[in-house]
């Protein structure tokens, strides 16, 4: 069903495997669709099926330049330098790790649009309240007693998801600070974790974090998760997001392409929130996704966003930000659980593949090839990182150098 979308790549040169990475929006039929009332957009081409609806879109109508605060911005078409030292056309052409949409089995976007999953009615019920939608508050890793010698447990944190209930959130992450940083890559295993409660989250991402409790925190993220409230389903999706703890130019953020001002898109190839297919097979095939996020420190200070080796999506523009306008003081990468803890108990809602890192490859989720852009903008390995888990009886993580596990089930003898 799916096409072969990316090569095989090693993983510490023990294991050779191939894979292959689509993302799965199966398709019925292309046609000129109707008017979107949600962005009150006009005609586009839209693609049906399985429960996604794609949308393409002019980059110009796209959701980020709703507010008239943002009418005025110019479009980035691309940034003014490139972390690994690629020109643009090097990063266009290269030949791997071409991703696929199961869309574009039925057509692709044309030029100057861009694909936009749909928000639909039902989206927006289960969310409290349209304004709210896409805009869950957003609970900030705690990573001020942890250090690289010893896990500990950081205090349990928990946090309003919609201003009625609390819900705590538990991570398994490996971080550094104490720098200035630009930007981070990594290449993030794929996989779908069960997740117990309709209200529950289950993210894998890097985020780059700015800021403290006395300023403003502006934060930004990208990964994949799992989320009913905001998707309707339990599938994998590819998403970004950015947080700020204030509104700074009309804005607090969402998630993808959910808010104005927002996310600029400027890919016209994949879809933020499509779902993302194969998926990561227990003692089987293993699937991953490459992502880099930088600051065109060169150019106008957006902070860019590539997925794969080669999709440059597009931007958060610099004036969505306050500390994150500088640079960033702290990148993290890891999974985050949030948990409705039911009944005073723990569910078995799960990270990353559902299982310790203590069971390795292919059984295990992970993260790879972890590194910085540092203040010469360049990539390089951190020189010194730490781990935190809010319950390692629950999700626990397993620190290499520039390489991790993460993960477990929830709920268990040890995780009551
Ligand atoms: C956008 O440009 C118009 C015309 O130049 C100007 O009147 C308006 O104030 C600008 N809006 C913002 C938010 O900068
Ligand atoms: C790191 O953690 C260990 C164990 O909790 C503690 O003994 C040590 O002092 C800590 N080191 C730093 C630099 O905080
Ligand atoms: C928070 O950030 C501000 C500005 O960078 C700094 O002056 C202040 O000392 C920081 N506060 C804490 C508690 O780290
Ligand atoms: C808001 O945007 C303007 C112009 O885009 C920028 O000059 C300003 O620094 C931004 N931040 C805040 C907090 O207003
Ligand atoms: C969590 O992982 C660390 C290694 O990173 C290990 O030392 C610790 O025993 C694990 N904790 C549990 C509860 O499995």
């Amino acid at each position: 069903m799916a096409s072969p979308c990316v090569r095989g790549r090693r993983w510490l040169r023990a294991v050779k495997m191939t894979f292959f990475l689509c993302f799965l929006i199966p398709m019925a039929a292309a046609r000129i669709g109707n008017t979107n009332t949600i962005f009150g957009q006009k005609q586009k081409l839209e693609f049906n099926g399985n429960g996604d609806i794609i949308d393409c879109v002019h980059i110009k109508n796209q959701p980020a330049f709703d507010h008239p605060f943002f009418r005025n911005h110019t479009i980035q078409m691309r940034p003014s330098f490139h972390p690994e030292g690629l020109s643009f056309d090097d990063v266009s052409s290269k030949p791997e790790s071409e991703i696929t949409q199961l869309w574009h089995l039925n057509g692709r976007c044309p030029e100057e649009t861009i694909p936009i999953r749909r928000t639909k009615e039902e989206d927006l019920l289960r969310a409290s309240s349209v304004a709210n939608y896409g805009r869950s508050k957003y609970p900030q890793f705690d990573t001020t007693d942890t250090n690289k010698t010893a896990i500990q447990e950081v205090q349990l944190n928990r946090f309003e998801l919609n201003d009625i209930y609390y819900y705590y959130y538990y991570n398994a992450i490996v971080f550094v600070k104490e720098d200035k940083y630009y930007g981070t890559k990594a290449t993030i295993n794929v996989w779908k974790p069960q997740i117990q409660e309709q209200v529950e989250f289950s993210f894998s991402q890097l985020e780059i974090f700015g800021g403290n409790a006395t300023t403003e925190i502006n934060a930004i993220l990208a990964g994949w998760m799992v989320s009913y409230t905001l998707y309707g389903d339990y599938n994998s999706r590819l998403f970004a997001f950015f947080y700020n703890n204030k509104v700074i130019n009309q804005t607090r953020g969402c998630y993808n392409l959910l808010c104005s001002p927002g996310f600029v898109q400027i890919n016209k190839e994949i879809a933020l929130g499509g779902s993302i297919n194969p998926i990561s097979v227990y003692a089987g095939s293993q699937y991953e996704l490459h992502f880099l996020v930088w600051k065109d420190i060169k150019g106008g200070g957006d902070w860019w966003l590539q997925v794969g080796n080669k999709y440059l999506m597009g931007y958060w523009p610099a004036s969505l930000f306050v500390s994150l306008s500088e640079s960033a003081s702290q990148i993290l990468w890891g999974g985050l659980v949030i948990n409705q803890q039911k009944k005073e108990q723990h569910t078995s809602t799960q990270m990353g593949s559902g299982h310790f890192p203590e069971e390795g490859f292919s059984r295990a989720s992970y993260f790879r090839n972890l590194q910085i852009v540092d203040g010469s903008n360049i990539l390089r390995f951190p020189k010194q990182s730490y781990i935190a888990a809010t319950k390692p009886n629950c999700y626990n993580v397993t620190n290499f150098i520039n390489n991790f596990y993460y993960g477990g089930p929830g709920r268990s003898p040890n995780c009551p």
